[in-house]
């Protein structure tokens, strides 16, 4: 109940509509000194689980006989950190907005000959923090012209429409609220430049995806399927928004 008046208090309070928070602060300054550390220390971050996790089966020879070390060299040696950084890209033979994990999953079963892993399942999870981990202070660098531009406008109305039982839009938090509490969170601009995350709350890694599913569920709304388009535009235009930020994962997150 107090939440709910929170919410509404939240809603009706500030009236003034406000753009993409400028500059663009990383998750990582918004939440606690403790868990600011407890993210540096490798040995006490428990998203360094799934990195290894991640470096297994990417050098492990699956029934094909292909690892991706295989082509990739052993623990991604030959994957360009500036690449990665770009994910989602545009790619038009795959489809427009192609994800890290979409990505991976493309060389599993045309290069690897193997089943493509199910969305969010710990191996996936594993996979897209190990390959996003070789890029770990690269500044965060999606493409925001060409055929991404009508995307990214497309991602940002999704962003800016209200969604759910509590009518709220993404934007209502992140964009006008960041640095304000909610049930005892600390809201803040809702970048994606640490994800993978592990999130404390769940006890759990998240990619992009599953944490905007996770915020549309906190809105009591009807979170989109992993491959529909509605979660390819929000998560490019998120990472769009994160440009520049160092890439964190795996960040350690409420
Ligand atoms: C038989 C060789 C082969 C195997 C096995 C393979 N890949 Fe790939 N991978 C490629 C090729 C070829 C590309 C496309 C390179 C390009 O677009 O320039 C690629 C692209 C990628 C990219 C995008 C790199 C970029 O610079 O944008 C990632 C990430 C990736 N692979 C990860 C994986 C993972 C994870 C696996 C194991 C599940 C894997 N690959 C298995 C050949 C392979
Ligand atoms: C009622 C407020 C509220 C709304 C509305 C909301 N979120 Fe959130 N969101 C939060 C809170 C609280 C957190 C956890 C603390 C933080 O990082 O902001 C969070 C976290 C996030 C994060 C992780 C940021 C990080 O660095 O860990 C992303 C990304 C995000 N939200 C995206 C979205 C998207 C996309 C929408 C719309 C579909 C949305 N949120 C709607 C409250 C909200």
């Amino acid at each position: 109940m107090k939440y709910y008046l929170a919410l509404s208090l939240l809603i009706t309070a500030g009236m003034a509509w406000a753009d993409a928070p400028s500059p663009a602060k990383s998750g990582y300054e918004f939440v606690k000194e403790e868990t600011r550390a407890m993210q540096d220390d490798e040995f006490q971050n428990p998203g360094f689980i799934a990195v290894e996790e991640g470096r297994g089966l990417f050098n492990s020879q699956p029934a094909s006989g292909k690892s991706c070390g295989s082509c990739h060299g052993d623990d991604g040696a030959k994957l360009e950190a500036k690449n990665l950084a770009r994910y989602p890209i545009y790619d038009k033979e795959l489809g427009g907005i192609v994800r890290l994990d979409d990505r991976i999953n493309v060389c599993r079963e045309k290069q690897s000959g193997e089943k493509p892993f199910p969305a969010y399942s710990k191996e996936l999870l594993a996979l897209e923090t190990f390959v996003r981990h070789l890029a770990i202070g690269e500044p965060v660098n999606v493409q925001t012209d060409g055929e991404m531009a009508d995307l990214l406008k497309k991602g940002e109305d999704l962003y800016k429409i209200r969604f759910g039982l509590i009518d709220m839009s993404c934007a209502h938090c992140h964009d006008s609220y960041p640095g304000q509490f909610i049930r005892g969170q600390k809201i803040s601009q809702g970048q994606g430049n640490g994800f993978p995350a592990y999130r404390l709350d769940t006890g759990e890694m998240a990619n992009l995806d599953l944490r905007i599913k996770q915020c549309l569920v906190l809105m009591r709304a009807e979170p989109f399927a992993p491959d529909a388009e509605e979660s390819k535009l929000l998560g490019a235009y998120i990472m769009s928004r994160s440009n520049g930020l160092k890439i964190e994962t795996p960040a350690l997150r409420y």
